[in-house]
């Protein structure tokens, strides 16, 4: 297993491309199953939780061929066998072959997730979009079996909560369903929004993706088409807390501005400037030494995503003074607080809250990633902390981020990967 190594203190200079978003690939990859032919996905991350998709749908017997960004996927095998607990325990979004396979086949059966590091993370709010659209769901021996032998029916369909996951669930039951389906309450994400993008390119009729009410007539067939993966808006936010935090003169390239929002506006509360260069491409200015404390409260989209709030807690290490983070998503994501006090940080729980007392210097040290994104934390803190800091455990990192450790070193971090 590799160890990343970090020794601190140097700023982040100059540009940098962010990758494609590994989020907005994996229900882009399930949208493929339903076509006939092999359609091709554009400007995919490289990143360990794709090639654990593409392995799942090779099991349901799709070919999966990658050059470069582009990954091509030919569901012409494909068959509704059983996706694997080996497999979708590893990684969630494997439930998203759950409706592709519903739609073509009028059965499905896939093993339950389970909880994970971050949460428990139901699938209830998934599971009753299917029965709205008319399956019957059984959960038996740890699989979730569905079952819609008539075909799919649209209807209404509220969520309770506005799950990315479900969100993507429902779309991909209802773009081949019989009717219209109307969804309320739906996930906001841009990469929803990419889906329904795509879904359209091959042939499906969605509209007000993006928004919280999202409306599917439905379609007999898809085609394969080409799509394109919208760039990733996490990697951008948490490069650009890199800046923040390493007072750089940094530029992210590929990403508009309009993706990170709620990160812009606290960024600016706490002294830092992110100015747009053109559409694609905004600068990172610390405009103040003394950085201000700032609360968030992680929240679906528009919101402050909270797969931003362990860098943000990094970056509020550094900020003199208190500030709380509330997180509101996931109920046990505080995960990294342990590690980044192993570094100096002052940081208490209290429930759902994190009271950060900012302003002591980080020191180096060896700590340990418990996610994905937790691992990017312990490595911006290590960017500023004195001395040596050493990532263990970076499985992690690398089921999301693709050559993180490169973009920064290309900046100018003290940065390498080191084979344990
Ligand atoms: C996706 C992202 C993940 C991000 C999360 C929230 C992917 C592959 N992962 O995860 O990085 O942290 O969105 O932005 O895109 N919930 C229910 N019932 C359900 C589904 C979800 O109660 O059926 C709850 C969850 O427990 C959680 C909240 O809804 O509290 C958000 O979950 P959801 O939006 O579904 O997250 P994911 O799609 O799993």
């Amino acid at each position: 297993m590799d160890k990343i190594v970090i020794r601190g203190g140097r700023p982040l200079q100059g540009r940098i491309r962010v990758s494609g978003s590994k989020n907005a690939s994996l229900p882009l990859m399930a949208a493929c199953l339903l076509a006939d032919g092999p359609s091709c996905l554009q400007n995919v991350p490289d990143v360990r939780d794709i090639r654990t998709m593409a392995r799942m749908l090779e099991i349901l017997g799709v070919k999966s061929e990658r050059t470069d960004q582009a990954l091509t996927l030919d569901p012409s095998g494909l068959a509704s066998r059983p996706a694997p607990y080996e497999l979708v325990s590893t990684m969630r979004a494997s439930i998203y072959v759950l409706a592709p396979l519903l739609s073509r086949f009028g059965k499905a059966q896939v093993a339950l997730p389970g909880g994970c590091a971050i949460g428990l993370r139901p699938i209830d709010q998934h599971l009753k979009g299917l029965e709205a659209l008319g399956a019957t769901v059984d959960l038996a021996h740890g699989y979730i079996n569905a079952k819609a032998p008539h075909g799919l029916k649209g209807d209404e369909i509220y969520l309770d909560v506005a799950s990315v996951g479900a969100t993507v669930t429902i779309l991909l039951a209802a773009v081949r369903a019989q009717g219209r389906t109307v969804l309320d309450h739906a996930a906001c994400e841009p990469e929803i929004a990419n889906l329904a993008e795509g879904l359209n390119a091959m042939g499906a009729s969605i509209s007000g993706a993006g928004s919280s009410r999202i409306v599917i007539e439905g379609v007999r067939n898809l085609r394969p088409a080409t799509l394109t993966v919208i760039p990733d808006r996490i990697e951008a936010g948490t490069l650009a807390l890199a800046g923040a935090m390493t007072s750089g003169e940094m530029i992210i390239e590929n990403l508009p501005l309009a993706h990170l929002k709620a990160l812009e506006n606290k960024l600016r509360e706490t002294g830092v400037a992110l100015i747009p260069e053109g559409k694609q491409a905004f600068r990172v200015q610390r405009k103040e030494k003394k950085l201000t404390p700032v609360d968030i409260v992680t929240l679906p989209y528009p919101g402050f995503p909270t797969d931003l709030q362990a860098q943000w807690m990094a970056l509020m290490c550094l900020a003199p003074g208190r500030s709380v983070i509330t997180e509101a998503v996931w109920e046990n994501r505080f995960m990294h607080v342990a590690e980044l006090n192993r570094m100096g940080a002052d940081i208490q729980i209290e429930g759902s809250n994190a009271l950060v007392r900012g302003g002591n210097p980080l020191s180096g040290a060896q700590v340990m990633a418990s996610d994905l994104r937790a691992s990017a934390a312990l490595i911006l803190a290590g960017l500023v902390a004195e001395g040596e800091t050493t990532v263990s455990r970076i499985y992690h990192l690398d089921r999301g981020y693709e050559h993180l450790e490169q973009k920064l070193s290309g900046l100018g971090a003290d940065i390498q990967r080191v084979p344990e």
